[in-house]
């Protein structure tokens, strides 16, 4: 498993005012502190979508018969491949990963906001690169994007950009999976006023205190048929 996170571009969403700063603990050399606050706050999404994107990788791994790369973008201190790599919890955790290049399937967890459609965009440049590199179409290399998004972001403008580069991007089924507690009371607040505003029912969700994210998959649009068979085994 792999993580790299170099390409990625910073998003001003404005739905990310209202979400505590944690830019201190996200840069440190290492992830003590993250990991310190992320317990504290509850912080268990990773857990929720490891099984969610084994069970994609393992569909990846049957259908491509090799060894499935996987980028991990936002990953800060690696936790979400660590989680997979080594059959892990959150409360496992000590040490950060290493990063490898090319990927058969990229995942973000608890970062899209953080990261938007530019760097989306971005790493559609570089995919592209890597497949005229090796004489590869999209559709024969078929990446796959696996992700969690939380309710209060807007996936417009991340839509568009895989909508422009070939590739179909589909919320699946499975109800909002629970990231963390809300740190205060006014990011709860700020939070529940803003779905409110989009026109977003809270209740049994983020009315009970945390926030919630959606889980979304992603693959070239001519391999569609797969993506829809791969959701529904989720
Ligand atoms: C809630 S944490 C999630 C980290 C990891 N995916 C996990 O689940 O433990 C959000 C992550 O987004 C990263 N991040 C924030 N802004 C970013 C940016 N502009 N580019 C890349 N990563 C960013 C932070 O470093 C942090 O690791």
């Amino acid at each position: 498993m792999v993580y790299n996170s170099s390409m990625i571009a910073i998003c001003n969403m404005e739905e990310l005012g209202v979400k505590k700063d944690f830019t201190n603990i996200y840069t440190q050399k290492f992830p003590n502190a993250y990991l310190k606050e992320m317990k504290r706050l509850d912080y268990r999404i990773p857990n929720k979508t490891k099984p969610l994107y084994l069970s994609i990788a393992k569909q990846l791994y049957k259908k491509l018969s090799k060894k499935i790369n996987i980028i991990d973008i936002g990953s800060s201190y690696g936790i979400n491949s660590a989680l997979m790599k080594y059959n892990l919890t959150m409360s496992d955790l000590d040490l950060p990963i290493q990063d490898l290049p090319q990927a058969d399937m990229i995942i973000a967890t608890g970062c899209i906001g953080y990261i938007g459609y530019k760097a989306f965009s971005n790493l559609f440049e570089l995919i592209k690169k890597q497949q005229s590199e090796s004489n590869l179409e999209s559709s024969e290399k078929g990446t796959v994007f696996a992700f969690s998004v939380l309710r209060i972001f807007d996936m417009e403008k991340i839509q568009k950009v895989f909508d422009h580069y070939g590739y179909s991007l589909v919320k699946s089924d499975i109800k909002p999976i629970r990231q963390r507690r809300f740190s205060d009371s006014e990011e709860k607040y700020k939070t529940i006023s803003l779905l409110h505003g989009k026109g977003i029912d809270t209740k049994w969700l983020e009315d009970d205190g945390h926030f919630y994210a959606d889980f979304y998959i992603a693959s070239p649009k001519i391999l569609e048929t797969n993506l829809v068979s791969m959701s529904e085994k989720l």
